[in-house]
Parts: structure tokens; C-alpha cells; sequence
């Protein structure tokens, strides 16, 4: 019973605290050979710490855009960025290709600040109560993501966006959802997914194989444009990524899978600026 209350006492005692905890001393260089202890990484030894430790330029070049989503996000989180570590902090890069969709993700340990550098993005999320918030916002201005919650980012521009994202954590945590759910490893059975999107099998294997989730078109360089579209066409879904294959580009198929078979409702070339 003492020892209830005391544990009691002890929990209600540490403050709430919404980010990652405060650091012990002035920095800790991540130490990313050494396999993380409890939280964090280990640190560099202090005598060989450099002002180069607290540098990190790996933000400042644009993202390869060449892949099914039209979006690139590169992270300056403490893996990229060892600088970083316990002090609970980190940002990251969008690059969006014109109607590019960074898909509907969660970050479990951190609240996500998007600031839009360029262009115009159409940034929302869903609340715990499943209420969407959204908001089309540009140059210069801010919107807020609150911590593990389902958010994503569409390019509603004409041109390129480009935006950076606050993190109030050293390592947020990425859950794709399309890719959590269709692309594990090993898969989740088909079973749980039909009976728990309410859908047929065929629709399950059809996410499950199609572009959306294996992006083996791989990501090409430069800037992607639109080249066309095209309606109608069929084949398997191995069939139609042979054909993408053999044709040399990013391509973006938006497929609907009957029977078996993926029915291409839109197909968009896209070649890389040369
Ligand atoms: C993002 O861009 C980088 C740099 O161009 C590239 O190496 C990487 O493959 C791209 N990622 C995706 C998913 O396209």
C-alpha cells in the first residue's frame, strides 16, 4: 500500500512534458556507431567535439521529386544530423512536385510544424474524435500538426512547393499508412484488411501489388513534368509494371483492381529534366 502511494507520488510528480526529455549538460554528439542505451544515442567524447558537429547542410539541396508520389522528404533528423541528439529537436525538407501528395502518415513521438517556403500546399489532419482540419497554406506562413495524428501534404500548385517541417523531437518516427498497412514485411493477412476495410479480396491484393505501394519505377533524376494522360487499358498488375518498366519512366498509375486484374483508370508519364 506504502509502496502504491509512493510510486503515485512519484508519477504525479514528474512534469508533463510534450517533447523529448531535457538534455543533462550543453550537448551530446550522437555517437552512432554505439547502439542506443536507454533513449538517445551514447555521446562523442567531448575532446574531439567540433564546431562541424553543429553544422549540417544536408537540407539545402532539393529532393529527387521522380517517384510515384511526386514528393521527397529529406530528413535532418539525429540520424542525419548527430548534433541533434537529447536536444529534442529536428527538421525536415519537403520537396513536392506539382499535384505530388506526401501520403497520409503519422509521427509517433512528435507535433509537426509545417512552414511553406514556396508554392502552395494543402496540409491536413485527422483528429482522435475524426474530425479533418485542413488548410491551403503558402509562402511564408504556418500550420500545426499535433502530435501522432494522421496528416498528409498535396502540392495544390501549379509549380514546385517547397516546405520545411519542426519537429520537437531529435527522431519523430514515420508510419506510412499505405505502406504500414499494404507493405510490411511480413505482409498483414489479406483477411485483416478485407474484413477491416469492409472490401474484397481483389481490392486488397490490388493495393497490395500496385505502384502506390512497390515503387520499383524507381526515383529518377531532376525536375518531373507531366508529359499526358491516357484512359482505359488493363492487364495484371506485373504486366503493366513491365510495360512501365520497358517505357523508362516515373510513372504514377491511379489503378482499380477487378477481378483479379488491375484496370488502369489514369496513367501519367512523367520524364526527368535532362
Ligand atoms: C529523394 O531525393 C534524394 C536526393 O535526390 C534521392 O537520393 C532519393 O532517392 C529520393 N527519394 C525518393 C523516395 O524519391
Amino acid at each position: 500500500m506504502i509502496t502504491l502511494f509512493l510510486i503515485a507520488l512519484l508519477v504525479s510528480s514528474i512534469p508533463f512534458s510534450f517533447a523529448d526529455p531535457d538534455p543533462l549538460q550543453d550537448f551530446c554528439i550522437a555517437d552512432l556507431e554505439a547502439q542506443p542505451s536507454i533513449n538517445g544515442f551514447p555521446c562523442k567524447p567531448a575532446s574531439s567535439v567540433t564546431s562541424d558537429d553543429f553544422f549540417f547542410d544536408g537540407l539545402s539541396k532539393e529532393g529527387n521529386t521522380g517517384n510515384v508520389f511526386g514528393a521527397n522528404v529529406t530528413a535532418g533528423n539525429v540520424r542525419a544530423f548527430p548534433g541533434l541528439n537529447t536536444l529534442g529537436l529536428s527538421m525536415n525538407r519537403v520537396d513536392l512536385a506539382p499535384g505530388a501528395v506526401n501520403p497520409p502518415h503519422i509521427h509517433p513521438r512528435s507535433t509537426e510544424l509545417v512552414l511553406v517556403i514556396k508554392g502552395k500546399l494543402l496540409v491536413g489532419f485527422v483528429t482522435t474524435g475524426n474530425v479533418f482540419h485542413s488548410k491551403v497554406v503558402t509562402r511564408g506562413k504556418l500550420f500545426v500538426i499535433p502530435r501522432g495524428l494522421v496528416h498528409f501534404q498535396k502540392n495544390v500548385g501549379k509549380g514546385k512547393a517547397l516546405a520545411f517541417t519542426a519537429f520537437d523531437s531529435q527522431l519523430p518516427g514515420v508510419v506510412n499508412l499505405p505502406l504500414t498497412l499494404f507493405g510490411s514485411t511480413p505482409p498483414i493477412p489479406n483477411d485483416v484488411l478485407i474484413k477491416g476495410f469492409q472490401v474484397d479480396e481483389d481490392v486488397v491484393k490490388g493495393i497490395k501489388s500496385n505502384a502506390i505501394v512497390d515503387d520499383d519505377n524507381g526515383a529518377r533524376g531532376g525536375v518531373v513534368h507531366e508529359r499526358g494522360g491516357e484512359r482505359g487499358g488493363g492487364g495484371s498488375a506485373a504486366e503493366i509494371r513491365t510495360m512501365l518498366h520497358g517505357l523508362g519512366c516515373g510513372c504514377q498509375i491511379q489503378s482499380v483492381a477487378r477481378s483479379g486484374e488491375l484496370t488502369i483508370d489514369s496513367l501519367r508519364f512523367y520524364t526527368a529534366d535532362s
